[in-house]
C-alpha cells in the first residue's frame, strides 16, 4: 500500500472509502462537514446523533449515498474519548480501520489525519502513528498459500488529506517514518512466520547480508571455524545437535563519527528450538520456529536505522543455530567453555537461549559499547509474570531503563521491570563449575537475566525478555496472529530519542577496542 499527504479535501478526492476520525461523544461534524456532499454529510450527521455510532474506540460505521464519483463512501472511525488518546490508540483505529476497508473490497481509500486537533502532540507524529497502524493492520503472511492468492482482495492507497501547505509536509514527514517503521517491522514478522526448515541460521545470514547490501551496513558472518578459533563454547555447544551449521552475524552501521561509541544491540536467534535432549513437549512445538524472534527485531531496527539515517553508530549481534537433540548434542549435566572464559553447567539443554546470548554479549562487549541491549524470547516463565502485554525488562543501568520504558510507552511495545536482586544469585550456583544455566525455585525470567548479566563486562545493559509477546495467537488491531515484530519500533525509537543514550555514547572508551580478531 502506498501511503501520501495530499493538499485537498475529502470530498474531491476519488477514493472507494474515506476514513473520518470521531473522538466520543462529540457528536458533531465539524469542519469535516464541509468537505462531504450534503447527502454523506447528512447521513454521517444522523449517525453521529443516533446511539449506533457512539466513537467508542475501535468502533466502526459505514455510510454511503446513492451518488457515485468522486466520494460515495465514508467510515466513521471511532478513536474513543478525546482525554484518553494516544499514538497507540491511533495506530489501533488506523490497523481496524484498514482491515476492515480491505474486506469490503475498497482498494483506494482517503482520510483526514485521526486526531489532527489534538493539541500536544505534533502533527507528524499523529501521522506515523496513523501509517504505522495503517501498513502494519495489513499485514499478512501468504508466502506458503499457493491457492486463492490472486482472489485476495487489497487496499493500494491511502491518501491522507488537509487543506494547509505547512501540515501537508508535517504530514509527509510523520507518514515516511511510519512506513519505514512499518516495513522494518514487517521483515521481522516474515522471518518469524516463515518456518524453521526455510528460516536456517544460514539463511538468515544471507538475508542479513543482503539487507545491509540493500541500505548500506557492513555486514560479517562467522562460521563454525571462526566460532571455534575465537572459543565461543556456548553457541558452538548449543549447535551441537543440530545438522544446520551456526552463524555468528554482525551489522555494522555508522551514522555518527568513529569516536562516538557505538550502542550494540543483540538478538536470540535460535531457529527452532526443539528443547534440545531436555526435549519440549510436542504440543506447540511447532511455535518455536519464532525463538529468533530478537535476532529478527535487530535485524528490523538495524534497517529501519539505516533508512532514517540517524546520527549514531549501532552494531548489531545475532548469534544464530537451532537446538536439537542428537546423539552429538549437548547432554544435560555437560559443562561448557564460554568465550568469557566462565564455565558453565548445562543442568537443562532447553536453557539454550542464555548460553548463546553469554557468548554474544561477551562478544558484544569487545567493541566497548556504550550500552548493550539484548532482545530473547527468552523464557516461558515471563507469560506467567506478564501475560502477552508487556515485555520483561532487566538491567544493571537504571538510566537505561528508564529510556527503555520511555521508548516502549511511546511505541506501544510496553515493558514492565522485574528486580535484579543479589538474592536471586544463589539460585544459578552450579556445585561443579562457575555457573549454572537453570535457575532453583522460581523466578525463572529473573534468574535468566541473573546468568546474562555475568556476561556484559560492566556495561550499562538492558534485557528485554519477548518470550510472551513476539507472537499472538489471536488478532490485534495492527498485528494479526503470528509474529509481531516487537522490539523494532521501540529500539529504534531509543536510538532516535534517548538523551540518557546519546550523552553514553559522547562517553571516551576507557580502554582502546579490542578487536575480535585478535586472540581473546
Ligand atoms: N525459547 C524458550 C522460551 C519460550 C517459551 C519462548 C515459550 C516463547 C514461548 C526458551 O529457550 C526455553 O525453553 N526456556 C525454558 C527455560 C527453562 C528450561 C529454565 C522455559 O522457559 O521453559
Ligand atoms: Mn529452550
Ligand atoms: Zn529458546
Amino acid at each position: 500500500m502506498k501511503i501520501r499527504a495530499k493538499q485537498g479535501r475529502l470530498g474531491r478526492e476519488p477514493a472507494d472509502l474515506a476514513l473520518i476520525g470521531f473522538f466520543e461523544r462529540e457528536k458533531t461534524l465539524g469542519s469535516v462537514s464541509r468537505e462531504l456532499s450534503p447527502a454523506l454529510a447528512g447521513q454521517a450527521r444522523a449517525i453521529l446523533q443516533s446511539k449506533e455510532f457512539e466513537g467508542k474506540h475501535l468502533q466502526l460505521s459505514v455510510i454511503r449515498s446513492g451518488t457515485r464519483a468522486p466520494l460515495s463512501r465514508v467510515m466513521l472511525v471511532g478513536l474513543g474519548k478525546r482525554r484518553d488518546c494516544s499514538l497507540e490508540r491511533i495506530r489501533q483505529a488506523a490497523g481496524r480501520a484498514v482491515r476492515q476497508a480491505r474486506d469490503l473490497g475498497c482498494a483506494r481509500l482517503s482520510a483526514v489525519l485521526f486526531a489532527g486537533d489534538q493539541e500536544g502532540t505534533a502533527t507528524a507524529d499523529w501521522a506515523q502513528a496513523m501509517a504505522e497502524g495503517a501498513v502494519l493492520g495489513l499485514y499478512r503472511f501468504h508466502r506458503y498459500k499457493t491457492e486463492g492468492k490472486e482472489s485476495k482482495k487489497s487496499v493500494k492507497q491511502l491518501v491522507l488529506l488537509d487543506p494547509s501547505r505547512e501540515r501537508v509536509r508535517e504530514i509527509q514527514e510523520g507518514v515516511h517514518r511510519g512506513q519505514v517503521l512499518a516495513e522494518a517491522t514487517i521483515l521481522a514478522r516474515d522471518l518469524g512466520n516463515s518456518p524453521a526448515n526455510d528460516a536456517t541460521p544460514t539463511r538468515i545470514a544471507e538475508i542479513a547480508q543482503e539487507m545491509a547490501r540493500e541500505n548500506g551496513l557492513k555486514c560479517e558472518v562467522l562460521g563454525r571455524r571462526r566460532m571455534e578459533s575465537l572459543g565461543m563454547g556456548a553457541i558452538l555447544g548449543v549447535s551441537r545437535g543440530s545438522q544446520e551449521p551456526p552463524q555468528f552475524i554482525i551489522l555494522n552501521y555508522q551514522g555518527a563519527e568513529k569516536k562516538i561509541r557505538p550502542v550494540a544491540l543483540i538478538g536470540k536467534t535460535v531457529t527452532f528450538d526443539s528443547g534440545g535432549i531436555s526435549l519440549k513437549p510436542s504440543t506447540n512445538m511447532d511455535q518455536m520456529k519464532m525463538d529468533m524472534m530478537g535476532g529478527a527485531a535487530v535485524l528490523g531496527a538495524l534497517k529501519a536505522v539505516a533508512q532514517l539515517k540517524l546520527p549514531v553508530n549501532v552494531v548489531g549481534f545475532l548469534p544464530a543455530t537451532e537446538n536439537m537433540p542428537s546423539g552429538t548434542a549437548v547432554k544435560p549435566g555437560d559443562v561448557i567453555r564460554t568465550l568469557s572464559g566462565k564455565t558453565v553447567e548445562v543442568a537443562n539443554t532447553d536453557a539454550e537461549g542464555r548460553l548463546i546470548l553469554a557468548d554474544a554479549l561477551s562478544f558484544a562487549a569487545r567493541y566497548q559499547p556504550a550500552a548493550m541491549v539484548d532482545l530473547a524470547t527468552l523464557t516461558g516463565a515471563c507469560t506467567v509474570a506478564l501475560g502477552h502485554h508487556a515485555i520483561g525488562l532487566l538491567g544493571n543501568h537504571n538510566q537505561l531503563l528508564d529510556a527503555v520504558k520511555e521508548s516502549g510507552t511511546a511505541t506501544g511495545e510496553r515493558v514492565w521491570e522485574l528486580p535484579l536482586w543479589e538474592e536471586y544469585y544463589d539460585q544459578i550456583k552450579s556445585d561443579i563449575a562457575d555457573i549454572r544455566n537453570i535457575g532453583r525455585s522460581g523466578a525463572g525470567t529473573i534468574t535468566a537475566a541473573a546468568f546474562l548479566s555475568k556476561f556484559v563486562d560492566g556495561c550499562p545493559w538492558a534485557h528485554l525478555d519477548i518470550a510472551s509477546t513476539a507472537w499472538t495467537d489471536e488478532n490485534r488491531p495492527y498485528a494479526p496472529k503470528g509474529a509481531t515484530g516487537i522490539g523494532v519500533r521501540l529500539l529504534v525509537r531509543l536510538l532516535a530519542f534517548s538523551e540518557t543514550l546519546r550523552e553514553l555514547c559522547r562517553k571516551p572508551a576507557l580502554r582502546s577496542r579490542r578487536s575480535h580478531k585478535a586472540p581473546a
